[in-house]
């Protein structure tokens, strides 16, 4: 019923050499025609990714946008219209690395969700939980508030088009990944928040899971109920493992 997805976040890595490389290998996998696959490379890649992968179905999003939707006096920010007009069809809104290394709360968080929106882009919404959190059996306190912030603001309508991607703290770039059960666990709690609200969008909006998934561990995570797919950071930077995953989502 929901179309699996599986999108590569390449975070601030890259050079154009690497990023040709990777565009070069990716173009020699195959990929599932029933998975939605997408990459988000930095912004400077952003144009060198469009012509690389002419043809090819894989979409492209951004790794941030500014608050403010249009073009405009604001330095060094990049405007969901102008990740628009260069290609972008998705774009990565709370990732744990913003909210904590750089202090992104929830309401810029919501602006730049609604920013994205009004500019036609999806919103891929991160949300998880640190390890103290989960140590502290407050998991789904923590993420039903992230979730919460955007609803009480913007409506659980801006869901319809969104993402949502479950990325525990704890399991970003450590080796760790969530099992499967305390994934689906999480996801089956987002989905309830949502269908407190509207049944129906819940049972049609993406949640992927995201933490240290590599290729071993994504087809028994893809397998649980609500988990609809993956946001891969380290392993999506080598072609062959990310092709791999992309075809564990698939039928
Ligand atoms: P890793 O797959 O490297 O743990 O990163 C996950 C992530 O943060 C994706 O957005």
């Amino acid at each position: 019923m929901r179309r699996p997805m599986v999108a590569g976040n390449w975070k601030m890595h890259g050079t154009r050499a690497s990023v040709a490389e990777l565009i070069n290998g990716l173009n020699n996998q195959a990929l599932p025609a029933d998975v939605d696959v997408a990459v988000f490379p930095s912004f400077l890649h952003l144009g060198q990714v469009v012509d690389g992968f002419l043809g090819k179905a894989i979409a492209m999003g951004a790794q941030d946008c500014a608050v403010q939707p249009l073009e405009g006096a604001l330095t060094g920010e990049v405007a969901a219209s102008q990740l628009h007009d260069a290609g972008c069809s998705l774009v990565l809104v709370g990732h744990s690395e913003r909210r904590s290394l750089l202090g992104e709360g929830d309401e810029v968080i919501t602006r730049k969700f609604a920013a994205a929106q009004s500019s036609g882009l999806h919103v891929v919404f991160c949300v998880g939980e640190s390890l103290a959190e989960r140590e502290a059996g407050r998991t789904l306190e923590v993420v039903a508030a992230q979730i919460s912030a955007v609803i009480d603001t913007l409506g659980v309508e801006v869901f319809a088009t969104a993402i949502i991607a479950y990325e525990p703290v704890w399991a970003i770039g450590t080796g760790l990944t969530a099992s499967p059960e305390q994934a689906q666990y999480v996801h089956a709690a987002i989905r309830g928040q949502l269908a407190l609200q509207s049944p129906e969008l819940a049972g049609k909006t993406r949640i992927l899971y995201g933490g240290s998934v590599k290729a071993a561990s994504a087809a028994e995570l893809f397998g649980m109920p609500d988990i609809d797919g993956g946001l891969v950071g380290g392993a999506s930077l080598n072609a062959d493992e990310f092709g791999a995953i992309c075809r564990a989502a698939g039928s």
